[in-house]
């Protein structure tokens, strides 16, 4: 593969200048610029920057050491090499702690330099992608961002990041509301398709020929009614991403093919006969086990290995609890600034409901309780009352798994009557009352369990 670099060479031995810019030429098709003095070179790297520089270390009047001192100060990417006769080698290995790429002592073969040439590029351009991405991330994190304290997800963040600036394909599982879309549009931002579309359509809402329509377009009269021609979502987000939600819905027609479009880049409209070429990166989700459904046959497994080259399984909320709290900071600043409010906090009853829960809807459904609580809000803090009147119901019947088992009954009775004596605000006859029993048995559950009632 050919790099396009720019490297700037500065020897006084003419003949050896003239074998050196040969060699990177012909052989690497570098850019190459050769002055025989430093004086020159540096006159040049004031005005461009190089990606390397090879210079001799002793020169008359300006030496390499001195254009090293420059180079590192105008333009710290680029590396310096510095060719060295073996006398000086321990000046040479000076260069180096001075910043220096690396030296190359004399007698050398082309190849030497050649391949510290090519070492430096290596190193100078890995450092400028790495550039390009973090300013990528920061450019869109105000787009998109991926709130989690929990180390899994940590870890799923981490490689969306990784395979983003790659073309590959991505299956993104995990319940409902559990943030698949979310990753999908991270993936996106992060990915040299940020400039592109991002496109997405649930394979569940549409009947097969609608669907097929959406995806795949039409040419003009391919049925009766249709008039023009229309493009199909897979052709409208080429140079972008194609975000397939419920793929395990896709009709099975369909998914044939979705499978040639992988395989061949290209496609046909309905009615079409010569394929559209398109380039698009497909993000698929499900919430159901598309695996198991590719196991028995419900899911074609060619098309299942194709979308599934990178997987990412998202949690449920349920089982990263740690999350809930950090997540309610950040809908309760998202909500209460879009309301133009000023509600900072849950309550501590509202926050130890929110730890109980088992939030079957996920994230979502967290994210629409602090909306919905920030709305009806009149202080600082969402109270119980602003929480709907089936949550908190619903919270009652709700058990939840300790590590990974049910609570037995005298866990689930305990925590009842924590609740009913919280709501009753520690009244004890108010909450017998509740509770169905008299004052002395529940005198006696609070004593025989160290419930704290006061
Ligand atoms: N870790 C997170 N940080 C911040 N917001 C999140 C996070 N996870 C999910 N959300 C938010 O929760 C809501 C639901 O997420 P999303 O739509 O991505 O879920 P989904 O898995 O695609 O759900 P469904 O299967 O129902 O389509 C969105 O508003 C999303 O922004
Ligand atoms: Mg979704």
């Amino acid at each position: 593969m050919k790099i396009d670099a720019r490297i700037l060479i500065v020897e006084p031995d003419k003949a050896g200048l003239k074998n050196l810019k040969r060699a990177m030429e012909k052989k690497q098709g570098y850019r190459v610029t050769a002055v025989p003095a430093a004086a020159r070179a540096l006159k040049l790297i004031e005005e461009q920057e190089f990606d390397v520089v090879v210079t001799r270390l002793r020169m008359e009047k300006v030496d390499g050491a001195r254009l090293l001192e420059k180079s590192r100060q105008l333009h710290p990417d680029t590396e310096v090499i510095v060719i060295t006769a073996y006398p000086s080698i321990p000046s040479a290995v000076d260069m180096v702690k001075k910043g220096a790429f690396d030296f190359i002592a004399q007698p050398f073969q082309p190849e030497d330099i050649t391949k510290t040439v090519a070492a430096a590029l290596e190193k100078v351009m890995s450092r400028r992608e790495s550039a390009q991405l973090t300013y990528q991330v920061e450019r869109f994190e105000g787009k998109v961002r991926i709130m989690t304290r929990d180390s899994v997800v940590q870890g799923l963040l981490e490689t969306a990041r990784q395979i983003a600036p790659t073309d590959c394909n991505v299956l993104i599982t995990g319940e409902s509301g559990t943030g698949k879309e979310l990753f999908a549009r991270y993936i996106h931002y992060v990915s040299h398709r940020a400039e592109g579309p991002f496109l997405d359509i649930n394979c569940s809402a549409f009947t097969e020929e609608l669907l097929s329509d959406e995806l795949f377009g039409h040419e003009q009269g391919a049925y009766a009614g249709a008039a023009s021609i229309k493009k199909g979502l897979i052709e409208a987000a080429s140079g972008g991403t194609l975000y397939l939600d419920e793929i395990t819905e896709m009709p099975s027609a369909l998914q044939v093919r979705l499978l040639r479009v992988i395989q061949e880049k290209e496609l046909l409209r309905l009615g079409g006969t010569s394929p559209v070429d398109v380039d698009v990166r497909i993000i698929a989700a499900t919430n159901r086990d598309i695996h198991k459904a590719a196991r028995e046959k419900r899911f074609r497994d060619d098309l299942y290995y194709r979308l599934n080259v990178v997987s990412l399984h998202i949690p449920p909320l349920s089982e990263r609890r740690e999350d809930i709290p950090l997540l309610s900071q950040y809908f309760l600043k998202k909500y209460s600034s879009s309301m133009n409010k000023d509600v900072g906090e849950v309550s501590p009853a509202v926050l130890g409901l929110l730890m109980n829960y088992d939030f079957p809807g996920n994230v979502r459904e967290l994210e629409n309780i602090i909306e919905r609580g920030v709305a009806l809000a009149g202080g600082r803090a969402i109270e119980l009352v602003h929480l709907p009147q089936d949550f908190r119901e619903l919270n009652i019947r709700t058990f939840r798994r300790k590590e990974g088992r049910l609570p037995s009954l005298e866990e689930q009775e305990v925590s009842y009557i924590q609740w009913v004596l919280k709501e009753a605000g520690g009244n004890k006859t108010a909450a017998a009352r509740t509770l169905g029993i008299d004052r002395v048995s529940l005198w006696r559950k609070i004593k025989k369990y160290g419930i704290e009632a006061d």
